[in-house]
């Protein structure tokens, strides 16, 4: 969490910090700051609030200067406010930090008793105070900053400069991300290589404990031990994909309607559409690092367990993939969360993959499980939508999810193409395994090449909730149903309306409903039954006549035109005949828009709901 940026070189640094900003803005926008050394002097200007508070105050504030560093953040120590917004500055020294200093405790009594006096209540406000003593002693930021480094425990991303050095800006880094762009008589430092894009495409990303003194036309990077290191720099092939709406109202909006878009992508990618059968050699190749994986085909195919671990809707997949992968390939799964995983001593027998699933590509937990996997010895695959991010870069096979850049929070389009890889890989584990047929696959492919066109006429709810919303914003909560693979989808329909509309929401196995949440159903209890004509059709349609019985108001989502779950529903939602497996991602585009439609009636903020960011780099 927490978006940093920097700059170097000709152009006037408060552009391109601001504008690297509002493409860093989802990992945290609940205040920001940029400063700049002019002849000598730091000068900062910093707002509680979104961006575009910031924007506001530099229409007053003009910056100007050859070095900048800027932040956009998600609180963790100290409430969101203009005092413990970043950059923080201490006798000339300035500096940006993502993460969290977790011996800062000590670290601020030590530098109290020496006279520091504090201007807010962070983490980070510590290492400026530590850097500003070293260079009492030390009066050179790269070696002041080598100096301190062992004194840091934690996680930290952090940008620094020194007005007495106006020519260099200081890179480390423990944990988070932190990327290098070097162009041309420039460089720009920045969270995500979106921030970097519109001024470079060569980049080089930094990894933990290395240290990068960067001036506009060079640079050293070293190891923690302080030895130089060549790092090679990588040609990033994307270009800066600019946040336009098009038009609609919210990115999230968009990004929902992006859907048959990026379904398309990932079909693109992981099949062979001449012979319509899935096609995953690219998986053991990393595009980020060019390199080959040291796990082969034959090593996949002696598998005989995998773990898949996952955070917030990243997990809902992961739980997606349990039902595919068992059903189609026969291969015993097991999901969890990965903040529980990474601390139960987990038992990962020989013979196991780790998947890891991070739209982001650098959620904390998900990190650690992956790195912990390795040091078990276990290979790790990873399923990421961002090409070079940590996660892609230390796993030993790799999938894309292919959805683009996703701005709104809440994820959408993300989790749908990361449902469809998920369909496809099921299809080559199940064929490599000789579950299937030649037959079989072109079948489950060719379905699925039917979902962009299935999904568009589902989009067609969306004047459906448009209109619904302004009554169902009145229920006081919301139980979502499914059985099968259509349960995780329940509990992503849950999760979306909690992020978006602030209302109280429970995604339950429809068989467990009566076993508990039964209680919770009256008149004011919206009951969102997921029930396409699979194999759980039946079984469902009684779960849904328990809750209509205890008087709940159910919205369901089915088959065509189904008579009798019409029958039984306030409200019917159809999504087009298509196999179990497409179903699966037909159903979630109206959850999505009932808690897009329900958030933009109450009046909340669709793109960036309270308290939330997009990538949680903290754990
Ligand atoms: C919710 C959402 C989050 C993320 C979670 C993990 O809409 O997007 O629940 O899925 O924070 O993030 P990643 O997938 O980046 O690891």
């Amino acid at each position: 969490m927490c978006g940093i940026v920097g700059y170097i070189g000709e152009r006037e640094p408060v552009n391109v910090l601001v504008s690297g900003l509002r493409k860093l803005e989802y990992r945290g926008y609940d205040s920001s700051g940029v400063a700049v050394v002019n002849a000598g002097h730091v000068q900062v200007v910093r707002a509680e609030g979104k961006l575009t508070a910031l924007e506001e105050k530099l229409k007053n504030q003009k910056l100007s200067g050859t070095i900048g560093i800027g932040h956009t953040r998600w609180a963790t120590h100290g409430i969101p406010s203009e005092r413990n917004a970043h950059p923080h500055t201490v006798d000339g020294v300035c500096l940006v930090h993502n993460g969290i200093i977790e011996n800062y405790i000590q670290l601020k009594a030590e530098l109290s008793a020496l006279g520091a006096t504090f201007s807010s209540d962070t983490d980070s406000e510590v290492v400026a105070h530590l850097l500003a003593q070293e260079l009492k002693k030390t009066p050179d930021i790269f070696k002041a900053i080598q100096k301190i480094i062992p004194r840091l425990e934690g996680a930290y991303a952090i940008l620094a400069m020194w007005e007495k050095e106006p020519q260099r800006l200081v890179a480390f880094k423990n944990g988070p991300p932190l990327i290098l762009g070097v162009g041309n008589g420039e460089c720009v430092v920045g969270s995500d290589v979106q921030a970097l894009l519109s001024y470079t495409d060569k980049v080089i990303y930094l990894d933990d404990g290395e240290v990068a003194c960067i001036e506009k036309d060079k640079y050293v990077i070293t190891d923690s031990l302080g030895k130089e290191l060549n790092k090679a720099i990588v040609t990033v092939h994307w270009t800066s994909q600019a946040a336009e709406k098009h038009g609609f109202k919210h990115f999230m909006l968009k990004e929902i309607y992006e859907q048959p878009l990026a379904v398309s992508s990932v079909l693109k990618k992981y099949t062979d559409l001449k012979t319509y059968q899935v096609e995953f050699s690219s998986m053991f190749l990393s595009p980020a690092q060019n390199t080959v994986s040291r796990i082969t085909e034959q090593d996949l195919k002696n598998v005989e367990r995998i773990f898949i671990v996952a955070c917030g809707t990243s997990y809902y997949s992961a739980m997606y993939a349990e039902y595919l992968i068992e059903k189609l390939a026969k291969i015993p799964v097991e999901v969890d969360f990965a903040s529980e995983f990474r601390y139960r001593d987990p038992v990962i027998p020989p013979k196991s993959l780790v998947m890891v699933i991070s739209q982001s590509g650098e959620t904390a937990d998900t990190l650690a499980v992956l790195r912990m996997a390795k040091n078990m010895g276990a290979p790790v695959l990873s399923l990421t939508n961002t090409l070079g991010s940590t996660i892609d870069r230390e796993a030993d096979l790799h999938l894309f999810m292919e959805a683009g850049v996703e701005i709104g929070v809440a994820s959408t389009k993300a989790f749908i193409s990361t449902l469809t890889v998920i369909n496809l890989f099921s299809l080559y584990l199940a064929r490599t395994r000789k579950y299937l047929s030649i037959d079989e696959e072109k079948q489950f492919v060719q379905n699925l090449l039917a979902l962009p066109s299935h999904m568009e006429s589902v989009l067609a709810h969306d004047k459906f909730f448009a209109e619904a919303a302004e009554t169902f914003k009145n229920y006081k909560g919301f139980l979502y149903l499914g059985r099968g693979i259509n349960y995780p989808i329940a509990m992503e329909g849950a999760l979306k309306l909690k992020e978006l509309a602030y209302k109280h929401a429970e995604g339950y196995a429809a068989g467990e409903m009566k076993h508990g949440p039964l209680a919770l159903i009256d008149d004011k209890m919206m009951v969102i039954v997921i029930n396409p004509q699979d194999n759980h059709y039946e079984k469902t349609l009684s779960n849904l006549q328990e809750a209509k019985a205890r008087g709940g108001i159910i919205v369901s989502i089915g088959t065509g035109d189904d008579a009798s779950l019409k029958s039984v529903s306030e409200h019917y939602l159809s999504i087009p005949k298509s196999d179990w497996m497409a179903s699966g991602i037909l159903s979630v585009i109206p959850v999505q828009l009932l808690a897009y439609h329900l958030a933009d009636v109450l009046g909340y903020d669709v793109d960036q709901p309270r308290n939330l960011a997009k990538s949680v780099t903290v754990e």
